[in-house]
């Protein structure tokens, strides 16, 4: 059986992460499944460059990682990902910031990964490339000559082309992608984007086979919903009951960010306490919310307004035994997840735009079927694609979502229980396991129709020629785009 190589910029130690996001979960559990392991950075920052790779074993997961340098941090992880491509492929272009430096500084820690890696691959190995860090990776282990099946998965969302287009280095990045066997997204909506997106920048061509021809190469790209492992959150029958709090709990986990729809959840539950005042002293919003990225002005900002916000809210209809949003900065443990969800009468998850949110998945494995609670779920995160029996809402409109919480705080057993059933069948359906055997499965499949074609190196050297002579026969674009090719 070939190993399975997962690469993804942040590599989570799980003995000691208290909470682990959904592309790190997911990356575990496959790799539970496959021999192989886990490559990126350990998360830490070193004065000086250390090529050396760090490898640890535990719970029988290998782990490779590199530590990034101060410039790193700052131009490749806050700058071009977490504030170019992370606003623009959420469609937020007003929040991105093009920076002289960035683009440099990310092909420069992109060529170090591949740098690194590349000794480490074996003729059989599937090398799996997950998140936005690190689209040019392929591409630059490609140029060291290795012809391994290379996917890539994208766990946020693609924004729409005339976004996308904004990015000064877009070509640069629609290259890069082709030459992946395998671009996996999360939803329909994300593949007719990242479409739309290369017939535009590059001349993309869709091909009859449903592949889209890019440069001289084919690409697969399809949709593979990320799932999770619902028996992680099922309560064992021999468990007891667990108490529900005598205040009936709306539960929030999101990371604190702009795109997670946090001012407007707290806007429209001060507006839900205003119209149903009857409804005040019997529910609370129970809100994590973590921080990160936090010198990046658009997070300290969102931090700001979210704190005046609860603030206001709960300064306004609090009293000295009840407090209306229990705003919490700290990640919740993943050990207790499960008991929290169950015992919140509603899960509110309403993110502006979200790649999947598996927090939705979560809280709906989590549910007692006989007295389930209800999900909120935005018709804007990934999940909606699947999860058409939450109660659906748009997070943008103040009255949907004070209605929404109404109709989740007011609906009748039977109807929970009608939900949750056909909600938790879908998450079984589509679980973590189904999620990374099919993707494998594609990419394997793309990586023989490869083989036994052009070499791909080859491949890859010839495009780049062309794409030299093309551009030296061009004026001004021309020298912006040699920049974008790094
Ligand atoms: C999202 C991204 C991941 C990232 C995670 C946490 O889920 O898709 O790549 O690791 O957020 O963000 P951070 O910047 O702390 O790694």
């Amino acid at each position: 059986m070939s190993r399975l190589v997962m690469v993804s910029n942040r590599v989570i130690d799980f003995n000691a992460a208290t909470q682990a996001g959904g592309v790190s979960v997911a990356i575990y559990d496959a790799l539970t499944r496959h021999k192989g392991f886990w490559f990126g950075w350990n998360g830490q920052v070193d004065e000086t460059e250390n090529a050396t790779p760090q490898v640890a074993e535990s719970g029988g997961h290998k782990t490779v990682t590199i530590s990034l340098t101060p410039d790193d941090y700052n131009e490749f992880y806050l700058g071009y990902s977490n504030s170019v491509l992370w606003p623009v492929l959420h469609n937020r272009l007003d929040l991105a910031q093009f920076e002289a430096g960035y683009y440099a500084r990310y092909m420069s820690v992109n060529e170090k990964f591949a740098s690194t890696l590349a000794p480490l691959i074996e003729p059989d190995d599937v090398i799996w490339i997950h998140d936005y860090h690190l689209v040019p990776m392929a591409l630059e282990l490609r140029k060291l000559g290795i012809d391994n099946p290379i996917g890539f998965f994208l766990h946020i969302p693609v924004g729409p082309a005339q976004s996308l287009l904004a990015i000064p280095e877009h070509k640069a990045l629609a290259r890069a992608l082709s030459a992946y066997d395998l671009v996996g997204l999360q939803t329909q909506s994300d593949v007719r984007n990242l479409m739309d997106f290369l017939q535009q920048s590059v001349f993309g061509r869709l091909l009859p086979s449903g592949r889209m021809r890019v440069f001289d190469a084919e690409l697969d790209i399809s949709c593979f919903p990320v799932g999770i492992t619902p028996s992680d959150f099922a309560t064992p029958a021999a468990d007891l009951p667990i108490e529900t709090p005598e205040i009936s709990r709306i539960i929030g986990i999101d990371r604190l960010d702009y795109t997670k729809g946090l001012p407007q959840k707290f806007r429209a539950f001060g507006k839900f306490l205003e119209e149903f005042p009857e409804h005040r002293r019997k529910i609370g919003l129970s809100q994590f919310a973590p921080p990160t990225r936090e010198s990046v002005e658009a997070y300290a900002d969102i931090r700001a307004e979210l704190e005046a916000l609860s603030g206001a809210i709960n300064g306004r209809f609090g009293e000295l035994d009840w407090v209306p949003i229990n705003y919490i900065h700290r990640p919740m443990p993943r050990a207790e997840l499960r008991d929290v969800y169950r015992s919140s009468r509603i899960g509110w998850v309403t993110p502006l735009m979200d790649g999947m949110n598996l927090v939705s998945k979560e809280y709906v494995a989590s549910q007692d079927p006989a007295d389930p609670g209800v999900l909120i779920l935005s018709m804007f995160a990934g999940a909606a694609e699947q999860l058409r029996d939450a109660v659906l809402v748009n997070p943008y409109d103040p009255l949907d979502m004070v209605q929404a919480l109404h109709t989740a705080i007011e609906m009748p057993l039977d109807e929970r229980i009608a939900r949750n059933a056909k909600l938790a069948r879908t998450v079984a359906k589509g679980d973590s396991i189904t999620w990374s055997n099919s993707y494998y499965r594609s990419l394997t499949k793309a990586g023989q129709r490869r083989i036994g074609k052009v070499a791909p190196s080859a491949r890859m050297t010839d495009a780049l020629k062309k794409l030299s002579s093309t551009s030296k026969k061009k004026s001004s674009l021309k020298s912006h785009e040699a920049h974008a090719e790094g």
